[in-house]
């Protein structure tokens, strides 16, 4: 009897000690943690100084030749608000067609941009899409499901608007993520023009 009563008595005060003791005080130690987690971490808060570097600041001026997030090569920055045609391919609440004018396109650029294209589709779009954007890139012979056949009749300019073609470039769809981080906006016109090229050969 007085064993059980020992148990449920010293099980009942670290219940009441664990629940209500201890809280809201203050310690000038550190507190001891099992589980660190991510408490602690050796970053830079905004604005403030680093002993790190040598010069003392903490904020970073970019490394020569990189490209920040959100910039496009020359600077520029690439998300501005102010969506243009250009830059969400949308006209108002509909997708445009053709590409744009902020282009500046002639017999000799065009054929530059569709070069260009070629060489963004092979990096970026191949892989799942294929070299000849049948859908059936590398990565289906790994059951990478759904990769659409983009010369499907479906895809063509006068039912699937360029505009629509940026925005799946930008936003992605279903499994496939957008690219709005890694192509910047006159390479991914670039792409759509190159795509149209392999659907008007096809
Ligand atoms: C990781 C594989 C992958 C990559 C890389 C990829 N796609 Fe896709 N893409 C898919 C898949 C999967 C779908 C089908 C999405 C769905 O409908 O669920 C798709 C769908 C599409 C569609 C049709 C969307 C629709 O409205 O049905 C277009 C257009 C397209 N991709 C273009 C591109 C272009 C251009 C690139 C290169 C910039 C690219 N994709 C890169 C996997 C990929």
């Amino acid at each position: 009897m007085l064993r059980i009563f020992s148990i449920v008595f010293i099980a009942v005060i670290t219940l009441v000690v664990g629940v209500l003791g201890f809280r809201g005080e203050k310690f000038s130690e550190p507190p001891r943690r099992l589980f660190p987690d991510m408490d602690e971490m050796d970053y830079v808060d905004a604005q403030t100084n680093s002993s790190y570097f040598a010069d003392g600041m903490g904020a970073r001026i970019p490394v020569a030749g990189t490209q920040p997030r959100g910039f496009e090569n020359g600077g520029d920055v690439q998300f501005s608000g102010d969506a243009t045609y250009y830059t969400s391919g949308a006209i108002g609440d509909y997708f445009g067609n053709g590409l744009p004018e902020e282009l500046e396109l002639d017999k000799e650029s065009v054929v530059a941009l569709v070069n260009r294209g070629k060489e963004r589709y092979a990096i970026y779009c191949a892989v799942c899409h294929g070299e000849g954007a049948d859908g059936k890139g590398i990565v289906t012979n790994y059951q990478f499901p759904n990769v659409a056949n983009l010369l499907e009749s479906r895809f063509a300019s006068n039912t699937y608007p360029d505009g629509q073609l940026f925005n799946v470039i930008s936003e992605g769809k279903g499994l496939m993520s957008g690219y709005a981080y890694n192509i910047p906006v006159k390479d991914r016109w670039a792409i759509i023009a190159y795509i149209r090229s392999l659907q008007a050969a096809k």
